[in-house]
């Protein structure tokens, strides 16, 4: 198998960065070097001592850019790429309004497919290489979603959505065939080559009780697949949400009265809490996953990420596309930090971009395979430029350290800013 080293300056994280000059979290090599071979890592170091030690390696110049980890995002919606940028709607009314309508066109396994590979080229091309995916309610766009996945080597999770009431024709299961679908997905695809099944009951709202324990017993007899849903995004839904469970403490009661917490339940927003709400999530060492563009689009509220950190809690960041307004964790990054402004906290370059890398793996359990730059680690990695646009290139020139190139790329970096993107060893471009 031919290696491949990859040369440009090189920055991966070994822990979260406590603070501006916090060294000892992160490992940085100005002129350094990724030996690759068979879609891993096979060592990194500085460029010219793995040059003398692979004679025979294909070289790829990437300077002066930076190379990372690839990025990770932890909540998007796989049937949801046409539904961004939809007018004037908080939670409730948007997805009546303009994201149920477009999921029930996922019925097609044609429209699956075709929509599967315009999503992972976007992915891509903004410097993703791992994402956790809800896919529609049809079992044929999990199929489609995975088998792309599948198809481009890439290390992806997702799951068919449990939806049975409250939601128009189309787009219901039942208890049964949601369950029974999902088993036969699981079965299919839950640690077939790169990828993972996650179990997904869209939120309370639309699942019965009775689904709920559905989707309690999969997680019983499938420990090692995720569990995502929805939390505590916008007032009006935890409202309605206590109506049709009257007889649970709070919101986060009902996932954790149907056996649905662990260290691999994803809770989408996670914004309004609950005391007893955190104390539980802290018990469990469930994953709170804060959504910045699609909290700030939809109205939704500020998500407390110090509060819950204090607490011990392993936050996740996503875009949540298409509530989410940018498949680019940057611009996450960039309106995370905005968000993050007003309740007074502050997101420090070094720590978010481990929070988009390695902090994420680490919210998923995967950080022995993916979000570092690493001997033995898969090689999925993106090549990024601060200069990428005449106003970055301005702003870049006056620059003096890493942390002001990192926090160039957080502010003002999307698409643009990524030049390469390498899945398992492979570049994109
Ligand atoms: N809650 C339940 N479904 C959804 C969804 O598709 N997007 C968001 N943002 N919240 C949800
Ligand atoms: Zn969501």
């Amino acid at each position: 198998m031919s290696q491949t080293l990859i040369r440009g300056r090189i920055l991966t994280f070994n822990a979260e960065p406590q603070g501006p000059d916090d060294a000892t979290a992160y490992s940085y090599l100005e002129d350094g070097g990724l030996l690759v071979e068979g879609g891993l890592i096979q060592a990194v170091g500085d460029f010219a001592d793995l040059a003398a030690q692979a004679p025979a390696a294909k070289i790829d110049d990437q300077r002066p850019h930076l190379i990372l980890p690839g990025f990770i995002d932890t909540h998007l919606h796989f049937p949801q790429v046409q539904v961004i940028a939809s007018w004037g709607a908080q939670l409730l009314d948007w997805l009546n309004t303009y994201t149920f309508p477009e999921e029930t066109r996922f019925v097609s396994a044609e429209h699956a497919a075709a929509m599967a590979s315009a999503f992972f080229d976007e992915l891509t091309r903004h410097g993703t290489t791992t994402a956790v995916a809800y896919c529609s309610v049809h079992a044929a766009s999990a199929e489609a979603f995975f088998a792309e996945a599948q198809r481009r080597s890439m290390r992806m999770i997702g799951g068919k959505v449990l939806m049975d009431r409250n939601a128009p024709d189309g787009l219901r299961d039942t208890p049964q065939t949601g369950y029974d679908d999902s088993k036969a997905l699981i079965e299919r695809w839950h640690g077939t080559d790169r990828l993972l099944y996650a179990i997904s009951p869209r939120f309370a709202i639309t699942s019965t009780p009775e689904q709920l324990e559905a989707a309690g017993a999969l997680v019983a007899e499938h420990p090692s697949c995720y569990m995502q849903t929805h939390l505590s995004e916008n007032l009006a839904e935890i409202d309605y949400t206590a109506e049709l469970y009257p007889q649970a403490r709070d919101y986060l009661d009902i996932y954790q009265g149907f056996g649905l917490l662990s260290d691999k339940a994803l809770l989408g927003h996670a914004i309004h809490l609950k005391p007893r709400e955190i104390d539980a999530l802290v018990e469990f060492d469930a994953r709170p996953v804060f959504c910045p563009t699609s909290n700030l689009f939809l109205g939704s509220g500020l998500f407390d990420h110090q509060g819950l950190q204090a607490r011990g809690l392993t936050n996740a960041i996503a875009t949540d596309i298409g509530g989410g307004t940018s498949y680019s964790m940057l611009q996450t990054l960039n309106e995370g930090y905005k968000v993050l402004q007003l309740r007074r906290q502050r997101l420090h370059p070094l720590a978010a971009f481990y929070w988009i890398t390695r902090g994420n793996a680490k919210a998923l359990g995967l950080a022995d395979k993916i979000g570092s730059l690493d001997a033995g680690m898969e090689a999925d990695f993106v090549v990024l430029d601060a200069s990428a646009t005449p106003a970055m290139a301005l702003r870049s020139a006056r620059a003096q350290s890493l942390s002001e190139e990192l926090f160039i790329l957080q502010i003002m970096g999307d698409d643009r800013a990524v030049k390469q993107t390498y899945i398992a060893g492979a570049p994109q471009k």
